[in-house]
């Protein structure tokens, strides 16, 4: 699936600040040229880190904007995102997060994780080009995950796993008892990382998990967890 912008398709971040639509349109089309020139699935295992260090790999355009999307609907203002890399999905999460506080109370709080710091570095270089004050909800943790999700984190209503796969369980573990009842994970790429998603999607389909799952069918599918904690 992909929506194109224009008349009859208007983007749900037309309200946002010019310079912050420019970036963002910018940043997508970069990530999108560096993509087209190699092909991630075809890069073996024991290279793939080192070949993705300076990626974006940033969740498509359209991924990104249905993602705003339910964090207005559900009013999120605390969000994780497992996976930050130069920040691009991030912003949308911190726009989302500063205007549903805005219209609903309380502080907006998007924790980014990302573990290699040129890539920290860089993405709080664009945040400050962003031409928008909610980047400053975000707290960017520089580290590997399973260490820096350990601590700080309160009720969360949003987990973003854009993350590579192995990583995917660890990190909604770390964040599954500070999910709030109806939270929403979302997790990118569930049908072309069907195998390195396995342990995720047994975990949340296992019988009385608390979870429930859904693809949604955009291009290398997106899927939407809803989680209600189990009655002890
Ligand atoms: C798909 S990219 C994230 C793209 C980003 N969400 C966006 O849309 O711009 C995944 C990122 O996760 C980072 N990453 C992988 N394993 C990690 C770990 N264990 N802890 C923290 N970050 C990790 C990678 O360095 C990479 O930049």
């Amino acid at each position: 699936m992909s929506i194109p912008n224009d008349a009859q398709h208007p983007s749900p971040l037309a309200h946002a600040p010019a310079a912050t639509r420019a970036l963002l349109a910018r940043l997508h089309e970069q990530s999108l040229a560096q993509e087209s020139g190699f092909d991630l699935r075809a890069v073996p295992s024991e290279q793939f880190k080192a070949a993705v260090s300076d990626k974006f790999i940033a969740l498509d355009e359209d991924k990104c904007q249905f993602v705003y999307q339910l964090l207005r609907a559900s009013g999120a203002r605390r969000i994780v995102e497992a996976g930050t890399s130069y920040g691009v999905s991030t912003i949308y999460l911190a726009l989302a997060a500063s205007e549903n506080a805005a219209a609903l109370g309380g502080q907006p709080l998007v924790v980014g994780t990302e573990h290699e710091e040129a890539k920290a570095d860089q993405a709080r270089a664009y945040w400050a080009e962003s031409g928008t004050d909610a980047v400053k909800a975000i707290d960017l943790r520089v580290g590997d995950l399973r260490e820096t999700l350990k601590t700080g984190l309160g009720d969360i209503d949003f987990l973003l796993l854009d993350i590579w796969t192995p990583m995917a369980l660890p990190a909604l573990k770390l964040v599954q008892p500070h999910l709030r009842p109806g939270a929403v994970i979302v997790a990118d790429n569930p049908i072309t990382s069907a195998k390195g998603y396995t342990e995720l999607f047994d975990y949340v389909r296992a019988p009385g998990s608390g979870f429930s799952s859904i693809n949604v069918p955009y291009s290398n599918g997106l899927e939407m967890i809803v989680y209600y904690p189990p009655n002890k």
